[in-house]
C-alpha cells in the first residue's frame, strides 16, 4: 500500500489547475446508461473511483474509449448485464447510481447492497422507497437489490432526507419514466445541477435543478451528447485550507466561486484574505495564522460534510478555540484521533469537535479511514514540525488527483513511497 511522506513547515506559494468532480463525473457516468447513442464526457478526474466505475460498466459489456483529452466515450450499445456486484459496490458505493439508470431503460438490474462505511450507516432506503414508489418490484434478497419494472411511471416523492446520490438517482431513473415525477426536499448540491445539465442535454425534461423541488417529465428516449464535468468544489477547497494553514499564497484556477460559498465565507471568518475571479481563487495567508472558527455541516448550500476534516486540521493550529459540529453522517470523525496523535487538543463531544489551536503539530505516523480524514492529515502534515508519514492513501487516490503532484508544484516537501 503506498504512504506519502510529507516534511512539514513549507510555506506553499504557487498557482495550480482544479479537476474535474468526481461527485459529478460518477452519476454522469452512470446516467449514460440512459442514453441509446454514445455520450462523451470530458473533464474527468483521473481517479480510482472513475477506473471503478469504467470497470463497472465494462463488465456490464458497456463499450469505453478514451481519447487523447482523456474524454470518455460511453456507448451501451452492447450490454448485456444489469449487474453491479458485490466487489465493486464494496469498494465504491457510489454504484448505486447504476440502479435507477439501468432500471428506467432496461427495466431490470442487480445491484449489491452497500455495506457500512468508515463514516456511518449509510443506507439507501430512500433510493429503494423512491424507485417502488415509481412502479418497480423490489426485493432485497442475499445482500442484492433485485428490481424490475416494465416502465417505471411517474410519482410525487418527498424525501426523508437529503440525500445526494438518491435524488440523483431517482431523477436518472425518473427521466425516462411514465408521465411527471415530483421530487420534494431534492438535494441542492452543484453536482445534482451538473447532472441535470447532461441529462437535459441528451433529451430530458427537467425543471428546477438547484433547488429543493424537481420536476421531471418522462420522455421514450435519451440520446447522445458531449457534457464537461464542473469542477470540483471539495479539491478546491481543501487546497485554500492547505494555502491558509501554512501561511502562504495559493491560487486556484479552473473553479467557480460561486459553488464555494459558505468555504469563503468559513476562511473569511478565520481571517484569511482571499482574492476571486470568474474561474479562480486565490487564498493569501502570508505572515499569518488563522483565527478558529465554529462551524455546522449541512447539505448545501450550508457548510459541506466532504470539508469539515479539512477544517478540523485548520482549527487544531489556529488562534483560539473553535467548535465543529458534523450533521450529516453519524461517525465522520475518525480523523480526530490521528490529528491527537500531532499533538492537536481536540475533544469529541458526540457530534462536536471542540478544538483548542496549538502553534505547531508534531509529525506522526497517521492511517487515513476515509478520503477527506485522509486529506485533513496531509493538511496537517504540510504544518507539523518533521516528517508525516500517511498510510493507507488508496483513500486519497479515489478523490484528489496526483495530489502529491499539484503540492509540490506549490512548494509542499511531500513524496509518495510505493508499498
Ligand atoms: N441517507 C439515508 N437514506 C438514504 C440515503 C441517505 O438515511 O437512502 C442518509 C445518510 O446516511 C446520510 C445523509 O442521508 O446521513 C446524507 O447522505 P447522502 O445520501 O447525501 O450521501 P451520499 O449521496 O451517499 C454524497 C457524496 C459524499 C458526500 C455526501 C454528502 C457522492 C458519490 N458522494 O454521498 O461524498 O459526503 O453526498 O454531501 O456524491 C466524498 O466525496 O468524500 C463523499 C463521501
Amino acid at each position: 500500500m503506498d504512504k506519502l511522506i510529507i516534511t512539514g513547515g513549507v510555506t506553499l506559494d504557487g498557482d495550480i489547475r482544479i479537476s474535474g468532480a468526481k461527485n459529478a463525473a460518477l452519476p454522469i457516468l452512470a446516467a449514460t446508461l440512459l442514453a441509446d447513442e454514445p455520450v462523451t464526457v470530458g473533464n474527468i478526474p483521473h481517479l480510482h473511483d472513475i477506473t471503478t466505475t469504467m470497470e463497472l460498466l465494462g463488465q456490464m459489456g458497456v463499450g469505453l474509449v478514451v481519447d487523447e483529452k482523456l474524454n470518455i466515450e460511453v456507448d451501451t450499445s452492447t450490454i448485456e448485464k444489469f449487474y453491479a456486484p458485490y466487489e465493486l459496490v464494496k469498494t465504491m458505493r457510489a454504484s448505486i447510481l447504476v440502479l435507477g439508470p439501468l432500471l428506467a431503460r432496461f427495466g431490470r438490474a442487480e445491484v449489491s447492497l452497500p455495506g457500512g462505511c468508515a463514516i456511518g450507516s449509510r443506507p439507501v432506503n430512500l433510493h429503494i422507497e423512491g424507485l417502488a414508489r415509481m412502479g418497480a418490484d423490489i426485493e432485497v434478497k442475499n445482500g442484492f437489490i433485485h428490481a424490475r419494472a416494465k416502465r417505471l411511471k411517474g410519482a410525487h416523492l418527498v424525501l426523508d432526507q437529503v440525500t445526494v446520490t438518491g435524488t440523483e438517482n431517482l431523477m436518472m431513473a425518473a427521466t425516462l419514466a411514465e408521465g411527471t415525477t415530483i421530487i420534494e426536499n431534492a438535494a441542492r448540491e452543484p453536482e445534482v445541477v451538473d447532472v441535470a445539465r447532461c441529462l437535459i442535454a441528451m433529451g430530458a425534461h427537467i425543471e428546477g435543478a438547484g433547488t429543493d423541488t424537481l420536476i421531471i417529465e418522462g420522455v421514450q428516449r435519451l440520446g447522445g451528447t458531449h457534457h464537461y464535468v464542473l469542477p470540483d468544489r471539495i479539491e478546491t477547497g481543501t487546497y485554500l485550507v492547505a494555502g491558509a494553514m501554512t501561511g502562504g499564497r495559493v491560487k486556484v484556477k479552473d473553479t467557480n466561486p460561486a459553488m464555494l460559498e459558505s468555504v469563503l465565507e468559513k476562511l473569511e471568518q478565520a481571517e484569511i484574505k482571499l482574492n476571486t475571479g470568474d474561474d479562480w481563487i486565490e487564498v493569501d495567508a502570508r505572515g499569518q495564522r488563522p483565527q478558529a472558527i465554529d462551524i455546522r455541516t449541512a447539505p448545501y448550500p450550508a457548510f459541506p460534510t466532504d470539508m469539515q476534516a479539512q477544517f478540523t486540521a485548520l482549527n487544531s493550529v489556529a488562534e483560539g478555540s473553535g467548535m465543529i459540529s458534523e450533521t450529516v453522517f453519524e461517525n465522520r470523525f475518525m480523523h480526530v484521533q490521528e490529528l491527537q496523535r500531532m499533538g492537536a487538543d481536540i475533544k469529541l463531544e458526540g457530534n462536536v469537535a471542540i478544538t483548542q489551536g496549538i502553534k505547531r503539530l508534531t509529525a506522526a505516523p497517521v492511517m487515513a479511514t476515509d478520503l477527506r480524514a485522509s486529506a485533513s492529515l496531509v493538511l496537517a502534515g504540510l504544518v507539523a514540525e518533521g516528517d508525516t508519514l500517511v498510510d493507507r492513501i488508496y483513500h486519497i487516490d479515489r478523490g484528489y488527483e496526483r495530489i502529491e503532484e499539484k503540492l509540490a508544484q506549490l512548494g509542499a516537501r511531500i513524496h509518495r513511497v510505493p508499498g
